[in-house]
């Protein structure tokens, strides 16, 4: 409704603790008969149905979701929205597919129409797949950004966004100058961060396409305000890590580059992040930024591993959220990505990832990786209002599966292994339904 307002009944699922550093089922709060009530946007009260039905204030309509699960929306913490018309492009490893992919495609978003168009259809298969904040790169231009949040904006969601800073080894319609991409950034920062949902990230491609000079103003800006974002990419792929130490002779390892720039803090994500050493980890600890995993590019560019238990390492854990990378990841899906994740957790290590480690991965611990956790990422009083309602039996075999299921960590395993877009039923920004899946069956 217009109103923002509204009451949902249905099972639910939110935490109250990290899974990570106790028992998940500890962690995991399920309310199997729920009532989530919105006010202006917010949650206002939840909890089990029975005990609040007559909170529901008169002439309230309850939209009811029978046979679902409700989780909080979901959080890609890594994701390029010029990459939508790339998506699956074959045969090249990280260097060549930017050369041959995505250079290419990038450039066309110096025209605001082209941006409008793919920035909306972005957002739709975002929220097609339950998905109501992401971490996102835009390209060079300026108007790639403004007609991003535009349409978030029209959506109400809540996004984080930034030009990206490129002022070398690109091409030369999609290079900036370290001065132009600093007066330009600032510009976006003062017309976009803050207002409304939208918030900026100052957006270093990464370390082979900025100048030192450009990683410095790069930092200078971040420095600017305690509550920007940055975003870039670290320890992605061989071939690219031997570059960067060619082009920075001087730098112990590649986080350092960034570091020295000022880049490195809360609020810092770093896409990849597969080929670290225990130093890097215990730097990002430190300094507390934030590692973005991204299974489904990793094994698509065949990038590596990302250690992921290593990186959590109760000793010095460190903040890590999901991303889907598109479009080097395959699936814009986070139940999809949380399911790649638990393989890649096999790969890498001798832990396995628990399904309630990865559903807090992608909700409540992404969002604390952010910062964000006074506002998204569980179902509590005072939270946004941004759900998204998940169909355990959206297709025959998961209907077939998940009827055998026992447990509810047994139930979301068996959503991020064989489930996707289409287990989501709905999806609500703001307090307002944004995607109603167009029903077949269940
Ligand atoms: N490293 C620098 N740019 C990119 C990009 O667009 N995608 C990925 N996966 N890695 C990058
Ligand atoms: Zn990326």
């Amino acid at each position: 409704s217009p109103s923002r307002t509204a009451a949902l009944r249905g099972r639910f699922v939110t935490f109250k603790g990290n899974p990570f550093t106790m028992p998940p089922e500890e962690a995991l709060h399920v309310e199997e008969d729920g009532l989530i009530l919105i006010e202006n946007g917010k949650i206002s009260l939840c909890g089990a149905y029975d005990a609040l039905r007559t909170q529901v204030p008169d002439g309230m309509q309850v939209t009811h979701y029978p046979n679902s699960l409700i989780s909080a929306g979901f959080i890609d913490t890594h994701v390029h929205y010029p990459q939508l018309p790339v998506i699956a492009s074959w045969g090249e490893q990280l260097l060549e597919w930017l050369q041959q992919y995505v250079f290419p495609t990038e450039a066309k978003f110096s025209s605001p129409e082209v941006a409008q168009t793919v920035a909306r259809a972005f957002l739709q298969e975002l929220l097609r797949n339950g998905t109501t904040t992401a971490a996102v790169y835009c390209t060079v231009h300026p108007e790639s950004v403004t007609a991003f949040f535009q349409e978030s904006e029209k959506l109400g969601t809540r996004m984080i966004a930034g030009k990206v800073l490129m002022d070398r080894n690109a091409p030369d319609n999609l290079r900036d100058t370290a001065r132009q991409g600093f007066d330009e950034s600032q510009k976006l920062i003062e017309a976009w961060h803050g207002k409304g949902r939208q918030l900026y990230a100052i957006t270093p491609r990464f370390a082979i396409t900025s100048t030192p000079e450009q990683l410095e103003c790069a930092g200078a800006l971040f420095r600017s305000r305690d509550d920007l974002f940055m975003q870039t990419h670290l320890a992605e792929n061989e071939d690219e890590i031997a570059f960067v130490k060619t082009l920075f002779p001087d730098r112990t390892s590649y986080l350092d580059v960034y570091d020295k720039a000022g880049l490195a803090g809360p609020r810092a994500i770093f896409g990849h992040a597969i080929h670290m050493h225990e130093h890097d980890f215990q730097h990002c600890h430190d300094t507390r930024c934030t590692l973005a995993h991204c299974p489904t590019s990793n094994l698509f560019l065949g990038s590596g591993a990302f250690r992921l238990f290593d990186a959590l390492d109760p000793r010095r854990p460190v903040h890590v959220g999901l991303g889907t990378d598109i479009g080097a990841g395959t699936s814009f899906s986070l139940l999809s990505t949380m399911g790649e994740a638990y393989k890649v957790s096999l790969m890498a290590g001798k832990q396995r990832l628990h399904a309630i480690q990865a559903f807090w991965l992608a909700t409540a611990g992404a969002a604390q990786s952010l910062h964000l956790e006074r506002k998204i990422g569980t179902i509590t009083p005072g939270m946004e209002a941004d759900l998204c309602v998940l169909d355990p039996a959206a297709t025959p075999l998961l209907a077939l599966r998940s009827g055998e299921c026992t447990s509810i960590a047994d139930l979301l395993f068996v959503l991020m292994t064989l489930g996707d877009d289409r287990c989501v039923k709905a999806t609500w920004v703001d307090g307002r339904p944004v995607h109603i899946r167009q029903d077949t069956a269940s």
